[in-house]
């Protein structure tokens, strides 16, 4: 791993992904984003992991796709290079992904937060996608996501002006869950992340794919798919243990099981 740095116990249960080319503000070129992919995937695998953080520095989140990477490029070979694929079995991961923000978050950047689970934001982020301004559009996500977290009308100026967001905006219109001061972004996540670590990860995994699906389905779909995963959790072990330890007055024992 070169562009991305991996810590798997950070925190009890708590995985931390760094972005690592801080010389291109965390640019998101091939190699980076298959790195990336391979980490979750490894980590998506290893049941000591319950939670996964995801963050850069605290200058750049990342600053979008490499635009040098792709300024040549035709159409036919940005279709054969297919490099989305990578990005949509990122969005596979099934453990639940924090992003920790500071700094920029912008093009395939800002998308890359709107495909992690959760987002904590320093009060010096900006979100943004300026696509517009190199003359394209967002391509991973971004007309689709945006859209759904802060509604049409912000994501129409944002996305046609390529004008960012601060992290207190991106806080008032519901894009991140939490703005706290630089020096606490990281430690912020981590402790979510680490809150989520205690659950029953059978349970947090369930929970994760069913709100996911309420994006994609209506909601007489979604609910009988709510419905499934919630009776599927008393297959587990750890729905009799949580319950049993809540009529017993004590901390439940989760075992992932
Ligand atoms: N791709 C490639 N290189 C990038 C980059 C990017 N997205 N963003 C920054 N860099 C590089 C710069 O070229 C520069 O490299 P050099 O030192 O070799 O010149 C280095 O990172 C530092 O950047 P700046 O000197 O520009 O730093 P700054 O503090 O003056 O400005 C910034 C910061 C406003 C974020 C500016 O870098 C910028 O506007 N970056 C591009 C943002 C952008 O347009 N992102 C969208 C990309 S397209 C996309 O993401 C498509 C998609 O949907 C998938």
């Amino acid at each position: 791993m070169e562009l991305i740095k991996v810590t798997e116990q950070r925190e009890p249960g708590v995985a931390l992904i760094e972005l690592n080319r801080p010389k291109e503000l965390n640019a998101l070129n091939h190699q980076l984003m298959t790195e990336l992919l391979g980490a979750l995937q490894q980590l998506d695998k290893n049941d000591l992991v319950k939670a996964i953080v995801l963050t850069g520095n605290e200058k750049a989140f990342a600053a979008g796709a490499d635009i040098k990477e792709m300024a040549d490029k035709t159409a036919i070979e940005m279709h054969l290079m297919d490099r989305f694929t990578t990005w949509d079995q990122i969005r596979k991961t099934k453990k639940p992904i924090i992003a920790a923000v500071s700094g920029f978050a912008l093009g395939g950047g800002c998308e890359l937060t709107m495909m992690c689970d959760m987002i904590i934001a320093s009060e010096t982020a900006k979100f943004g996608q300026p696509e517009i301004k190199l003359g394209t559009i967002p391509g991973a996500g971004g007309t689709q996501r945006l859209t759904k977290a802060v509604g049409k009308a912000k994501a129409m100026e944002l996305i046609l002006t390529g004008r960012f967001l601060s992290a207190e905006e991106a806080h008032f219109y519901g894009l991140v869950n939490k703005v706290v001061p630089v020096e606490m972004y990281l430690h912020e996540a981590l402790q979510l992340g680490k809150e989520i670590a205690q659950m029953s990860t059978i349970a947090v995994q369930l929970a994760k794919e069913a709100i996911n699906r309420s994006f994609e389905t209506q909601l007489d779909e979604g609910l009988a798919f709510e419905r499934k995963n919630f009776y599927l959790s008393f297959a587990s072990e750890d729905q009799k243990e949580g319950m049993k330890a809540f009529i017993e007055k004590r901390k439940p024992e989760y075992k992932g099981k």
